[in-house]
């Protein structure tokens, strides 16, 4: 298998020459997310926390491929995607320590989302399932989330199922808060999202600015339930309405003044890594930046493709971690991904 990776241009997109052959199976591109704007308004009875949060998918994507089998089991690898390595590590360990633990079999949210469907719509049938992964783990990036989605518009196609896309969404939900988000709306051509309640309640943004970014994934991953057990929620909430009428006018510089994380403060205090990072972009000439979700990655808001390229050049000889650039796209899972591999 070789890579299709260049130090400059690390963000994956959706090709796979080279990758060996899955005859008969599907693949979906599942991108990664940013929160550009993330408010915790409260703690809810249930432990999570009410919260209101703006999501972008972005140009970073992991590769899953389903195949029904017949023997009814449920198979997965998974594995990070060739050439990694030689982008990622400032420490001495593999690329695990680098870019966050995969979790493997009935461990993996892919297996319980595919599990879960399956029982829920009563049949017996197999899947074998190979997740390739690009997506930084521990990162705030929804790699785990995009995944889960991703499975679930897997089987429903390959196992004929039909589920609407309503009946998905609410399985999605109870697989985690980010799910509903990956698997909302494809068609409208935009994938940047208001999101309410836990994060599981999706209000389509359209037409929205397409914006450039470099994100450091420092050589730390953080664990979103202590982010969120540390975080203080507001006093004051902070509001999205001035960030989502800059990103719908299309204004890149009034985004980047408007970029905000109310679990930032908390990760803060989780991981010296955050500050360092931020410290490194105030240095640079970008328009703003900001922690995606619960952390630990970090990312910077530039004007354009070459911009960000620039700076992620200059972010990669300080050694804070994995860095990438990656632009706003528009579908979360790639229905146009979704095809049979080799013109089957
Ligand atoms: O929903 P998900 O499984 O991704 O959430 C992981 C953990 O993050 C939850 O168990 C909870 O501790 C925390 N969380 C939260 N409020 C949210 C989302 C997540 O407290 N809105």
């Amino acid at each position: 298998m070789s890579s299709n990776l260049t130090i400059d241009r690390p963000n994956y997109e959706p090709e796979h020459r080279g990758e060996p052959e899955h005859r008969g199976s599907v693949r979906i591109d599942c991108s990664a997310k940013l929160n550009l704007f993330l408010e915790v308004l409260g703690k809810r009875d249930d432990g999570y926390h009410e919260i209101e949060t703006i999501m972008s998918a972005v140009s970073l994507f992991d590769s899953l491929y389903f195949s029904s089998n017949s023997t009814g089991d449920l198979r997965l690898s998974c594995e990070w995607a060739s050439g990694l390595e030689a982008h990622t590590c400032t420490s001495t360990g593999g690329i695990s320590d680098c870019l966050g633990e995969l979790p493997q079999h009935a461990d993996n949210i892919v297996w319980k989302a595919v599990e879960r469907l399956r029982n829920d719509a009563g049949i017996e049938a197999g899947a074998t399932i190979r997740l390739v992964k690009r997506i930084p783990a521990m990162a705030g990036l929804g790699g785990a989330s995009s995944n889960a989605a991703a499975a679930l518009l897997a089987a429903n196609r390959v196992w004929q199922l039909d589920w609407s896309q309503a009946r998905l969404e609410r399985l999605a939900a109870e697989l985690g808060s980010d799910v509903p988000f990956f698997l909302a709306n494809r068609s409208r051509g935009s994938a940047m999202a208001v999101a309410r309640g836990r994060g599981e309640r999706i209000e389509r943004l359209t037409d929205m600015a397409k914006l450039h970014f470099v994100v450091v994934r420092p050589p730390t991953g953080l664990a979103t339930p202590r982010v969120y057990e540390r975080c203080r929620p507001a006093e004051q909430p902070a509001n999205l309405n001035q960030l989502v009428r800059a990103l719908h006018d299309g204004n890149p510089a009034r985004v980047g003044a408007q970029l905000f994380n109310r679990l930032q403060s908390a990760a803060t205090e989780l991981s010296p890594w955050i500050d360092k990072v931020r410290a490194a972009f105030n240095r640079l000439d970008c328009l703003g930046h900001g922690m995606s979700g619960s952390g630990s990655s970090y990312f910077g808001l530039f004007r354009t493709a070459r911009h960000a390229g620039r700076h992620a050049v200059r972010l990669r000889a300080i050694r804070l971690g994995y860095v990438f650039t990656t632009r706003t796209v528009t579908v979360p899972c790639q229905v146009t991904g979704f095809r049979r591999v080799n013109g089957k």
